[in-house]
């Protein structure tokens, strides 16, 4: 996705760089990110993104890149009596 076109012309357009974009489209949709670098400049761009906001027609180009591929969620359905629990957290339909 960094090389994402769509990725990388709303990154131009707000002059950021496209793991920025990402990041902040995340959490601008209410979706908790944790970002991980080993990289000292990277860690620094990773925290930079709450001074720019993504306009609606980006936050829609952003949506439509979706691969479709669900990313990485865990519903822990493993645990017996999981959904009966009352602070199990995924009562929504996804
Ligand atoms: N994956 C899981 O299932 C899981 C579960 C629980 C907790 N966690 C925690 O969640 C965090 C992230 O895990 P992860 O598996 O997503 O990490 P990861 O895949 O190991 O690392 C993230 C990758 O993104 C790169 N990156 C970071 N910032 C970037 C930037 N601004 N531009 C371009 N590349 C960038 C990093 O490269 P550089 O280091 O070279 O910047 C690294 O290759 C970790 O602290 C991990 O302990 C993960």
């Amino acid at each position: 996705m960094l090389e994402n076109d769509v990725v990388v012309e709303v990154a131009k357009k707000h002059r950021k760089t496209p793991a920025q974009v990402l990041l902040r489209f995340f959490v601008q949709n209410g979706v908790s990110v944790i970002p991980k670098s080993t990289n000292p400049q990277r860690l620094m761009e990773n925290i930079r993104i709450f001074d720019f906001e993504l306009d609606p027609e980006d936050v829609r180009a952003l949506r439509s890149q979706d691969a479709g591929e669900g990313g990485r969620i865990v519903r822990f359905l493993f645990f017996p009596g999981i959904t009966e629990h009352p602070e199990y957290p995924f009562p929504i339909q996804f």
